[in-house]
């Protein structure tokens, strides 16, 4: 029996020491080291594996036609994963509790027709599983459900029966004997998540590993568990509202600016396919206070409300407060409005809000975060077939965006009449010929002339 090892693990980036430290000398953060005991077992086939030898591939022989993908039968899902689930991918889903991660899991479980789908919870018992799935309404023959934290079991479990999918809710609850320190511990999860890469390369089976995240947002467990998985999808939203935004952070076959919006239900996670539909709220009557952005998220245009309220502040400092929008930046924006157009907001309490708890960090809202506070300020509403796409610079100027054609494009198709962009696109465009009207603005002094002036 090997003599048990105590370590310092550092939670944060799974670096470890001898003794332990109050700042972690690789990330610098405080009070993350923990103390594991560790009994590694010797592994049997140590020396069969360095006898074995793999003979190296000409790169130029290696055949890359047969990456078929696999449908996961919710195609918001597939779209953010480039085009389906590829086989013997690991798949990482991050997100805070009760944002709907075993949800979306158990959903693609019941949804994959036609393969066998193993969902392993350490998690709910297999009833509350049951009860979930009836639920979301979802008839499966195929779907089969086990409650087991034991690596070694499950393992045993795969081996007697070959799953298609397997999903793993969650990694933090999966444990090995191999290591003798509580499950969740940053040596377990590293160690359980590379016995699973290694299962899914070898057998070709995706793997869905459900993760935790840390009081920060990032994925609790070490560093290293993002590195070795081949995608990771967080899972965003506000708990109050009901959009859900998944997001790929890292993906080995595909682009990582794609994104899906689901909305929670009573009977599940359903996809949005037209979220600027879903974004703009509809009245009848004109409000003021309220501006259309044209942003982009990732690679999807999302077309967005933007809601300013500008009142006298009651008390000595005014308050300046922002949801789903940077306050640095909005501070910036007023500051950029005092300056440039001669906007006295000083004593203004100002409150912004992004309309569908939606967090925009696309720097094209700026223009529109203006003229709604411009719009609040002069209680003169915007037109509603108007919208905005443009970054504010500290001079005041309109600068130029990143797939400006698309934010076009996209503000024509939802039947926006025009739309307002920076003057330095005036000469990329010249070979558009859209079916909206196009104002260029250089500074932000012109969005008040002509929308706010009296
Ligand atoms: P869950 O998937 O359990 O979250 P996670 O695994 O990320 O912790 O989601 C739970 C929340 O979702 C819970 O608050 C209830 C809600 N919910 C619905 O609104 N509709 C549904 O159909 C389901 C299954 C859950
Ligand atoms: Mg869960």
């Amino acid at each position: 029996m090997p003599k048990p090892r105590t370590t310092y693990v550092c939670s944060n980036c799974g670096a470890n020491s001898s003794k332990w430290i109050g700042r972690c000398p690789s990330c610098n953060e405080w009070n993350t080291y923990a103390e594991e005991v560790t009994v590694k077992k010797k592994e049997k086939f140590l020396t069969q594996s360095s006898s074995a030898r793999s003979e190296p591939e000409l790169i130029s022989q290696i055949s890359t036609e047969k990456e078929n993908r696999i449908d996961t039968g919710i195609s918001e899902l597939n779209r953010i994963l480039g085009g389906g689930l590829v086989p013997g991918s690991v798949v990482l889903i991050g997100g805070e509790p009760g944002i709907g991660k075993s949800t979306i899991a158990l959903q693609v479980g019941l949804s994959m027709r036609g393969f066998k789908t193993f969902y392993i919870s350490g998690e709910e018992s297999s009833r509350q599983i049951k009860l979930r799935a009836d639920r979301l309404g979802v008839k499966s023959d195929n779907c089969y459900i086990l409650c087991e934290t034991m690596l070694e079991t499950i393992l045993a479990t795969l081996h007697n029966s070959s799953p298609d999918i397997l999903i793993i809710d969650s990694i933090q609850t999966i444990q090995t004997e191999t290591i003798e320190s509580s499950p969740g511990s940053v040596t377990q999860v590293r160690e359980s998540t590379a016995s699973l890469l290694k299962y899914a390369k070898k057998s070709g089976t995706p793997v869905f590993l459900i993760g935790h995240i840390n009081k920060e947002g990032g994925l609790a467990g070490p560093k290293v568990l993002e590195h070795i998985v081949d995608v990771v999808l967080q899972f965003e939203g506000d708990h109050n509202n009901m959009y859900r935004i998944l997001r790929a952070s890292k993906n080995r076959f595909g682009a990582t600016s794609e994104m899906g919006i689901f909305e929670m239900q009573g009977n599940g996670l359903r996809e949005v396919l037209n979220p600027s539909e879903i974004l703009i709220t509809n009245h009848d009557e004109k409000l003021s206070g309220t501006a259309i952005s044209a942003t982009v998220d990732g690679a999807r245009p999302l077309l967005i409300e933007v809601q300013a309220l500008v009142s006298s502040a009651v008390y000595g400092t005014p308050q300046r407060s922002a949801t789903g929008f940077d306050l640095r930046r909005l501070n910036m924006l007023l500051a950029v409005l005092e300056k440039q157009a001669g906007f006295r907001l000083g004593a203004k309490d100002v409150f912004l809000n992004i309309a569908g708890g939606i967090r925009v960090s696309d720097p094209a809202i700026d223009m529109g975060v203006i003229a709604a506070i411009l719009s609040s300020s002069t209680d003169r509403a915007i037109p509603r077939e108007i919208c905005f796409a443009g970054e504010v610079g500290l001079t005041g100027e309109i600068r130029p965006v990143a797939r400006i054609e698309q934010r076009i494009s996209e503000a024509e198709k939802l039947g926006f009449t025009k739309i307002v962009i920076s003057s330095h696109h005036k000469k990329s465009l010249t070979h558009l010929n859209p079916h909206i009207e196009i104002t260029f603005a250089g500074k932000v002094q012109y969005l008040f002339r002509s929308f706010f002036k009296k």
